[in-house]
Formats: structure tokens, sequence, C-alpha cells
């Protein structure tokens, strides 16, 4: 793993509390050509296992505050993270929100449980809120080693293979999400020759997000997070120059936009 990155590159895990950002961070710490991981969550006070994680990183592993949907914490994570490190190899977004009991927010069966609020904030943090970290990270990305810049995203935003309809509000923001990362592929491939910018498809993964809906995943296909982080990780491993711009599986596989 990481074998393609200069030894002692560094990471930053963007939505590191929960489910899949979580295991990204417990997996580039056990990683030794990785240097510093800047971990990235809502509320670090709240999140417990990043500390214990912490306390065992011999600092390596450094926790900042940041909420998608508030740029001035975009902002700050930035300016603190740049204190620290002169650049980032790799960067992950992996916040996703698909349900939110406090905003009575459920994926929608049919137009008519469409509701203004759960579009907007699906917009918010799945598609808004990753082009704002490259917009505030983008200084630590300016140098000439190889860099990787991938969102987590998701199958069912893909306009052709969109086949079953529902979840309105998840299904148009992760397409307005991989339309962001595509349009900020294009600039990078002309001002920072040096980013591999993706998105990448977990495979449907057991974290909270998934949880109410696993009833009818074939057998074999949920992934366990330490599984799904690793195929991850190889993906981003592998990912070459003329690989920018694409959406990718965590087989390799290319999906169509
Ligand atoms: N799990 C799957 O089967 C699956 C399948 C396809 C794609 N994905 C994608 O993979 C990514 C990771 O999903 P997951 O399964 O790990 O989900 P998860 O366990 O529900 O974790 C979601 C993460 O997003 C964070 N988050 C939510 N709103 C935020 C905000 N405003 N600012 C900052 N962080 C925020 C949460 O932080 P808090 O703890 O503060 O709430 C949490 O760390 C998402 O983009 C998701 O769409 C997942």
């Amino acid at each position: 793993m990481f074998a393609t990155f200069a030894a002692g590159g560094n990471v930053l895990i963007q939505g590191a509390s929960r489910g899949i950002g979580r295991e990204f961070v417990r997996q580039c710490l056990a990683e030794s050509r990785v240097g510093q991981v800047v971990a990235t969550c809502r509320s670090p006070a709240n999140a417990t296992e990043l500390a214990a994680l912490a306390a065992t990183a011999a600092g390596r592993l450094t926790v900042l505050p940041l909420d998608v949907t508030n740029e001035a914490s975009i902002a700050a994570a930035a300016a603190a993270t740049a204190r620290t490190l002169p650049r980032l190899h790799v960067v992950v977004n992996c916040t996703g929100i698909l349900h939110e009991a406090a905003y009575d927010m459920q994926p929608e069966k049919r137009l008519a449980d469409v509701r203004p609020e759960s579009l907007a904030l699906a917009f918010a943090v799945n598609a808004i809120g990753p082009l704002l970290v490259a917009r505030h990270f983008e200084p630590l990305l300016a140098h000439a080693d190889r860099a990787v810049f991938a969102s987590l995203s998701a199958r069912v935003g893909s306009i052709e293979d969109n086949r079953l309809g529902g979840w309105y509000a998840y299904r148009a923001s992760k397409a307005a999400q991989n339309m962001y990362t595509r349009t900020l592929a294009i600039e990078w491939a002309r001002s920072r020759r040096n980013v591999i910018c993706v998105a990448l498809h977990p495979g449907t993964t057991d974290t909270d997000l998934s949880r109410p809906f696993q009833g009818n995943v074939p057998e074999g296909k949920l992934f366990g997070v330490e599984r799904a982080v690793s195929q991850l990780l190889e993906v981003i491993d592998r990912m070459q120059p003329a690989d920018t711009g694409q959406f990718f599986a965590w087989d390799g596989e290319r999906i169509p936009w």
C-alpha cells in the first residue's frame, strides 16, 4: 500500500468521525510509508475513537474540527494544517449523508416524498462540501510530488447507471458531486498536474449510512469497513495521471458518469 507515493507522504481524511472515514485513518496510521495523518470531523470532542487512535499514534495524527456546511470551519482547518505541514499527498473526502433523523430526512421512494430541505442538505454535504474542501486545501497540493484528491461518491449517483429511480436527494447530490470532481480534474490537469482527482464508489459497506437499507444486499456483497478501505487504498495507490477526472469502483472498474 502507498508504494507509488513518496515515503513520508501526508494524508488528509475529511469526515473521519465514523464509518469509512475513521477506518481510513486507522489504516493510514498502520502504514509506515505514511507520514502525518490529518483527520477532520464536525465534533472532535465526540469522536472518542479518533482520540483513542491519536493516543497511540506517536504524534502522527492531528484531529481538527471541520463541518462541510460551514465554510469558515473548512478555511480554519486548512490554515491549521498549513501551519504544521508543508504539503498533502492524499486527500480523501469521506463525508456523506443519505438519511438524517435530526432533519427528518429519509431517501425518497417517490416524488411525493421529495422535500426541499432534504434536497438542500444533501447538496450541501455531498456535493458542495468536497468542492469547498478542494478550494481551501488546494495550496497544500501545490507541489511537484504525486498527489491524489479522492471524493467518495456512490454508484447510484451515475445518471447512466440509474435503472431503479428513487433516492432523489442522494442520487442528484452525488451526480452533482461527480460533476464538480470532473470539472476540478480538468482545471487541475492544467494548473496542478501532479494531482490526480477522482470520484470513488466504496461498494455497499456496513456503516450507519447503509444500515437501514442492507436488507436487499445480496449475500457476500456487503463489505466490512476494513475490507472496503483496504480496497479503496489499493485503487488510490494504482491511480495514474491518465485516470484523473474519472469515477472508479472499489475494484478499479470505471463507472460511467
Ligand atoms: N456505506 C455505504 O454503503 C456507501 C456506499 C456508497 C457510497 N458511500 C459513501 O461513502 C462515504 C462515507 O460513508 P459512510 O458509509 O462512512 O457513512 P457514515 O458512517 O454515515 O459516516 C458519514 C460521515 O460523514 C460525516 N458528516 C456528515 N455531515 C457532515 C458535515 N456537515 N460536515 C462534516 N462531516 C459530516 C459524519 O460525521 P458526524 O459523525 O459528525 O455525523 C460521518 O463521519 C459517503 O460519501 C457515502 O455517500 C457509502
